[in-house]
């Protein structure tokens, strides 16, 4: 791989090692037939990094974060957190889904304010930091709205404020716009590093977009199809704001869309093995 885009190595700009996996597999047995979601994955992620893990369907990336965030425990091998073992899930790693889990029948400003009042957090305390994150997403016009009157890019911005009002030092976010349009998903894009520079968060952050993955990663985590391992890892050192139309973007864009294709064609190929058998 060439390493034009690589200016400044990750390692000068994050010194601090903060999640580590080490040996990670993960198997599923479902009617008596076993999947290896993830085989030998080995990976440190520094405080403060934006990581992408890019790769087709099925490859494992719900898996593995799942198994960071503490839902679901590898098989063999261990992840760390600051070198303590993740054995559950902690107010230090906040989950952000695909699906824009959100109470329907709470308003914006109450979803927003569900998990500081779970913690016990007092009203104004509560008031301000609801307030504060709504300015942040632009949602303070729509702070008494329920769920079903937002679009899904609002809904996304609830999403995010909600797990922010927690202030976990990681951010593990599985797709999160993977259902919005190109512009909105942009804009998004835009917030959540605009966040993530501001508040210095860890971000570990899945997609099936090679172009989201360039846009936002220090590193993307290239994934292959089952078993779930690293393929490759890729700094991406282009200064930010990142421009889609530049050279070394595209260049880049087209060295892993060729990994990524290796990856899906395998996915291609065992789905038809699959169809064909059954
Ligand atoms: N709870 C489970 N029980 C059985 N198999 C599972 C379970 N969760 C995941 N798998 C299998 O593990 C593999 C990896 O799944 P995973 O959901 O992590 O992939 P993914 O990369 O997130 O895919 P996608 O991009 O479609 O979300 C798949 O083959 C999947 O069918
Ligand atoms: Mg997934």
């Amino acid at each position: 791989m060439t390493t034009t885009h690589a200016t400044l190595a990750p390692t000068i700009k994050f010194p601090t090692t903060q999640i580590v996996i080490d040996g990670v597999d993960k198997r599923f047995s479902t009617s008596g037939q076993e999947v290896v979601a993830l085989r030998g994955i080995d990976l440190s992620i520094r405080t403060g990094e934006f990581i992408c893990l890019l790769g087709p369907s099925g490859c494992g990336k719900s898996t593995l974060l799942n198994a960071i965030a503490g839902f679901s425990p590898p098989s063999a091998g261990r992840i760390t957190v600051d070198g303590v073992p993740v054995r559950e899930p902690g107010p230090d790693r906040g989950m952000v889904f695909q699906e824009y889990a959100l109470f329907p029948w709470m308003t914006v400003a109450k979803n927003i304010a569900f998990g500081l009042e779970i913690k016990g957090a007092d009203r104004a305390d509560i008031e301000r930091r609801t307030a504060l994150l709504m300015e942040k997403l632009s949602l303070s016009d729509f702070r008494d709205r329920y769920p079903k009157d937002l679009s899904g890019g609002m809904r996304q911005r609830v999403a995010i404020a909600r797990i922010l009002a927690l202030d976990s030092p990681i951010l593990l976010m599985d797709e999160p716009f993977g259902a919005l349009d190109a512009l909105t998903r942009r804009t998004l894009q835009d917030e959540l590093l605009r966040i993530w520079q501001e508040d210095r968060k860890t971000v570990i952050f899945v997609t099936h977009s090679i172009e989201e993955s360039i846009y936002l990663a220090d590193r993307i985590v290239v994934m292959t199809y089952r078993p779930g391992t690293i393929k490759t890892i890729v700094p991406v050192t282009l200064p930010r704001p990142r421009d889609t139309s530049l050279g070394d973007f595209n260049e880049l864009k087209r060295e892993l869309s060729r990994m990524v294709m290796e990856e899906q064609q395998r996915f291609t190929d065992d789905e038809i093995r699959h169809a064909a058998v059954d």
